[in-house]
């Protein structure tokens, strides 16, 4: 299965960072001087941080997201934002499925959910799929692709062409990683989750889909990911918190042809 060079994507996933307002826009301008034409830069920051995000004006270059949206459009559900709530900000990607949310009880059903109402929205959904670890037996390929079937059952297989597939091993991810993930872990897994989703909707949607990796990238290994990890990006997180290292993936990202 040949893959089709797409547009490098390279987002950040802020998570329940930084402490306050002040770094916040400090970070998100220093972020947009270092975004550049030829790479999609996108700032996934926390709801609280949206008001002064959008003050900075976010461009096509350098997108707003956020890390969450709530599955339902309304209701007693104290503590959550709904997608209506997020219409006066120029909102362009939400993550979907992160880890981190899943251990606090978001499940496959739930994701779905989220994406089609995102998909309506015209929003960009980054769906996180990702293995706790890794056995010999390949069970993880399994969980991989029980994620992709349920978590894209809502929306038309059209529609697959406009979400962005992050590739998050748990293991690999945050400070206490066992260690990040391999580019040849990284392209084989690519590979699976093209095959997952071309067997589903084709190979042309397949070929469509922007699929990236998450799970302790910085600078050091972003160029070997992007050529042999048969990546179109990366979700970042903690090097996002850097305005050096971040514009360093970008600028990476951007001398990739
Ligand atoms: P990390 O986080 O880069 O700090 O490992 C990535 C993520 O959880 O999206």
């Amino acid at each position: 299965m040949s893959v089709q060079k797409n547009k490098k994507i390279i987002i950040a996933n802020w998570k329940m960072n930084p402490g306050t307002i002040t770094i916040a826009e400090k970070l998100f301008k220093g972020i947009k001087k270092g975004s550049m034409k030829g790479v999609d830069t996108v700032v996934c920051a926390p709801f609280p941080y949206l008001t002064i995000i959008k003050k900075n004006k976010p461009s096509a270059f350098c997108a707003l997201g956020v890390q969450n949206i709530h599955h339902e459009k309304e209701g007693a559900h104290t503590g959550e934002v709904s997608l209506s709530m997020l219409a006066s900000f120029p909102v362009k990607y939400a993550i979907v499925g992160h880890s981190e949310r899943r251990a606090q009880g978001e499940t496959n059903q739930i994701i779905a959910q989220k994406i089609g109402l995102l998909i309506k929205a015209k929003i960009t959904p980054v769906l996180c799929v990702g293995e706790k670890e890794r056995d010999h037996s390949g069970f993880y390929l399994h969980t991989i692709k029980e994620q992709l079937i349920e978590c894209l059952s809502l929306i038309p297989k059209a529609s697959y062409k406009n979400i962005v597939i992050a590739y998050e091993p748990l293991w690999a991810i945050g400070k206490d990683a066992a260690r990040p993930a391999t580019p040849e872990e990284s392209n084989e897994m690519v590979i699976f989750i093209r095959k997952c989703v071309s067997d589903i909707a084709g190979s042309t949607v397949a070929h469509q889909m922007r699929v990236i990796y998450g799970g302790s990238v910085s600078s050091k290994d972003a160029s070997v990911f992007l050529r042999e990890g048969g990546v179109d990006g990366f979700l970042v997180g903690r090097a996002s918190l850097d305005i050096k290292e971040f514009t360093k993936i970008i600028a990476l990202a951007g001398a990739q042809k």
